[in-house]
């Protein structure tokens, strides 16, 4: 098994490759590259898909954009002979996991997750070990390493009703977020064990920088998602994953929203509700207006072009852990499929 540093090492020698890559570029104007870049996709059955936190422009390109759980779903059920995964590695290797017969392609190798990297697959299965018993609930945000020592996997999506599926008197392990976790326990009672790790982006909004919009902004509803910290959640009128959050900015009466969460989720929001007015909150460490998660935000039109004009960064997973893996990835999508969600 590769040690997170081993991981590191091999994800930087495969981007290096691609950002020499990059640097052969054609000079394409932005719309003669979205143009080739579609063009790229139907001659060699190409899907392209996207998160909601990459770049607007990323987001439009794509044939599908959404949350964590549905690039899971939609990765699970293409057709298509390669998935172009406009996001962060661990969401490349859910999609190589869930396809080992599909070429599975990311932008940027480099564009890791603090959050997947807060869990160390050594260190979690030490845990683990440590407290025999638990059934061991993951956060999707992990490695395929750390996901192979887990029972069930869990999106913002859906972790309250996968923990609520458990058993009452369960005892639980839940990783890598400690905020999520805390929100999940909140929301459930139950008392599950939680792994000390954090999303940089969410941990860093600001409490009073979000009290302050509000003031100025009374009428606007405060979207939160569960990263964050719990301060943050108190404040929030709807708390869920970005794609709970942006269904409910469109169906909602308020005008206005205050929304706490990376802020490319704001591209979308606009698109679906242009009548409404949304307002990015600030992190408390920056002049900055936005929370941008730097490694979805390394995404780029000339990186997806690179990527699928040469077919690389190709996203392989060891074949021992993908085989351990998938078995709490595919029983997240059952559970999933089961409660229609
Ligand atoms: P969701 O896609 O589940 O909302 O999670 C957000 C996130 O941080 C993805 O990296
Ligand atoms: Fe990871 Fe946070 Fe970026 Fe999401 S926003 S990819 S959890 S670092």
């Amino acid at each position: 098994m590769l040690t997170t540093e081993q991981n590191k090492a091999t994800r930087q020698c495969a981007s290096c490759a691609a950002d020499s890559i990059q640097r052969e570029l054609p000079e394409l104007s932005r719309d003669e590259m979205k143009a080739e870049i579609r063009r790229l996709a139907k001659e060699k059955n190409a899907v392209i898909m996207a998160h909601y936190y990459v770049s607007g422009e990323v987001q439009d390109l794509a044939d599908f954009i959404g949350d964590s759980l549905a690039l899971a779903q939609q990765a699970a059920k293409t057709d298509a002979e390669i998935i172009v995964l406009c996001g962060v590695h661990f969401m490349g290797e859910t999609a190589a996991i869930l396809c080992p017969d599909k070429k599975v392609l990311v932008p940027d190798e480099k564009a890791t997750c603090s959050l997947a990297e807060s869990c160390p697959a050594d260190e979690f299965a030490a845990f683990v070990k440590a407290h025999p018993g638990h059934t061991v609930v993951s956060y999707v945000n992990t490695t395929a390493a750390t996901k192979a020592v887990t029972d069930v996997v869990v999106t913002s999506s859906n972790a309250r009703q996968i923990v609520e599926s458990l058993p009452a008197d369960a005892k639980i392990i839940f990783g890598p977020d400690q905020n999520l976790g805390n929100y999940i326990n909140s929301l459930t009672g139950r008392n599950m064990l939680l792994w000390n790790g954090a999303c940089h982006v969410h941990a860093r909004f600001s409490v009073e920088k979000i009290i302050e919009l509000k003031a100025q902004h009374p009428e606007a509803k405060v979207l939160v998602h569960p990263e964050c910290k719990g301060p943050v959640v108190k404040l929030a009128d709807k708390v869920g994953s970005t794609a709970a959050l942006l269904k409910f900015a469109i169906a909602d009466e308020a005008k206005e929203f205050i929304v706490a969460t990376e802020s490319g989720i704001l591209h979308e929001m606009q698109k679906s509700a242009p009548q409404k007015v949304f307002i990015p909150a600030p992190p408390d460490d920056s002049t900055c207006a936005c929370n941008e998660c730097e490694y979805m935000k390394m995404v780029t039109l000339e990186k997806v072009y690179a990527c699928l004009r040469d077919e690389q960064p190709v996203v392989t997973v060891d074949k021992a852990i993908a085989a351990k893996a998938i078995r709490p990835i595919e029983r997240m999508l059952d559970i999933s499929a089961k409660l229609g969600l």
